[in-house]
């Protein structure tokens, strides 16, 4: 039937009910993109304006996006925070794995950057632990370069705290992490996350991995990495 020959007063009805069903249903997000917590142009010249913009938008903008279309198929998905869907995401199918893991492993990248320096100083209880762990904090980073380095295709780096207290190197692929539970993880809570995909460097450094590297130490904000220390202690 042509919208004109509807009567007015079934047509208000309608309305109505559209509004009210939009309104019931849920706000179409049960996760959202983080805002960045600094400008986009504000970690240059280690990381470029744009490299951030569609890093952040595009990205991880698109993880957030797929997450949400795959709450239909996957019940209960979305009553669960997003820390607790790491720790049990091997009862879920390879895309929440990927879309969820990418979620949260960009979450914590944008807290753990900042401007030069505004990241502050490792703290006394943070330098012991890698001081014990390690030898000494540039022991540690060599380490942590190594492995962000040696990730074969994309991947992540991190720094993680173990359950018996010790400090650790490790790396996932795609967008795993240690909050994971899954065969070949070394599990622990992360304390430094460094994203070593291509789309996180690629237009500035190109193949130069390791130059974008050595740049991002200037840019962890170490204030974050203490509160997660002191948090997960
Ligand atoms: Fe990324």
């Amino acid at each position: 039937m042509p919208a004109q020959l509807i009567p007015r007063s079934l047509l208000a009805c309608l309305t109505a009910l559209c509004l009210l069903l939009g309104s019931a249903l849920p706000a179409g997000a049960a996760y959202s993109l983080p805002p960045l917590p600094y400008g986009a142009a504000a970690l240059e010249p280690a990381i470029d304006a744009t490299t951030m913009t569609l890093h952040h938008d595009r990205h991880h903008g698109g993880y957030v996006a797929n997450l949400n279309g795959l709450i239909e198929a996957n019940p209960g998905l979305d009553k669960l925070s997003l820390e607790a869907l790491q720790a049990q995401i091997s009862s879920f199918p390879l895309a929440v794995r990927n879309n969820g893991g990418g979620h949260w492993n960009h979450s914590q990248f944008w807290a753990v950057m900042a401007p030069v320096g505004e990241g502050g100083a490792p703290g006394a209880d943070l330098r012991a632990a890698i001081n014990r762990s390690f030898g000494s904090i540039e022991a540690m980073q060599t380490q942590f370069n190594q492995a962000a380095a040696g990730r074969f295709g994309s991947g992540w780096a991190w720094l993680i705290r173990k359950q018996d207290g010790s400090l650790a190197i490790t790396s996932t692929a795609n967008q795993d992490n240690p909050l994971m539970d899954l065969a070949g993880i070394e599990r622990g809570t992360p304390l430094i996350g460094l994203d070593v995909w291509e789309h996180a460097y690629y237009l500035n450094y190109q193949n130069r991995r390791a130059d974008y590297i050595k740049a991002w130490w200037s840019l962890l904000n170490w204030n974050e990495v203490n509160r997660r220390y002191a948090a997960a202690a």
